[in-house]
């Protein structure tokens, strides 16, 4: 007789499921290149002092670690805490929603399918707490 325990078909990871390291690695590219140049980001001096002073290579390979991380790869994430390395930058909910816009699109620029970007959007909301310190000024 069949153990159904043992017949259920087990989900592969969201890192595989995303294509693994170079898929990975080519959306963070396109992402952070979008998030460094944004002026809606850029707007804010601390955002935009720390945007001009990291090289984007060693920004992006931090960021693709942490992906392939948190989405079950094999990699291990060795940079700075969250919160230590955005403390400082004064982030707004508004900038936040900006950040999450410049996301959305390049998601929907590689085709991403919606059930992977609901998991990888989840991943990112989760860490909203240790960002986002500022309040919005009012319009
Ligand atoms: C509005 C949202 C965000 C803005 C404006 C922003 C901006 C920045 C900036 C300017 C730095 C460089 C800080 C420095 O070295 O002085 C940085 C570092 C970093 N950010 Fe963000 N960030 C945002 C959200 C996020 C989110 C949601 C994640 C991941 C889920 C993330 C991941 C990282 C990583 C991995 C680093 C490198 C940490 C290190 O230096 O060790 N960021 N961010």
């Amino acid at each position: 007789m069949n153990d159904p325990e043992k017949t259920t078909a087990t989900q592969p990871s969201l890192y595989e499921r995303l294509g693994g390291i170079y898929s990975i690695a080519t959306v963070v590219d396109d992402f952070i290149d979008r998030i460094m140049t944004d002026p809606r980001l850029n707007a804010n001096p601390a955002v935009n002092e720390a945007h001009h002073r990291v090289p984007p290579a060693g920004f992006k390979y931090l960021v693709t670690e942490m992906v392939g991380w948190a989405a079950g790869g094999p990699q291990k994430y060795t940079g700075r805490p969250m919160r230590e390395s955005h403390q400082q930058l004064n982030i707004t909910p508004k900038e936040w929603d900006a950040f999450m816009d410049d996301f959305q699109q390049t998601l929907a620029k590689f085709g991403v399918p919606a059930a992977e970007q609901a998991e990888l959007k989840a991943i990112v909301n989760s860490t909203y707490g240790d960002i986002v310190i500022a309040k919005s000024s009012p319009d």
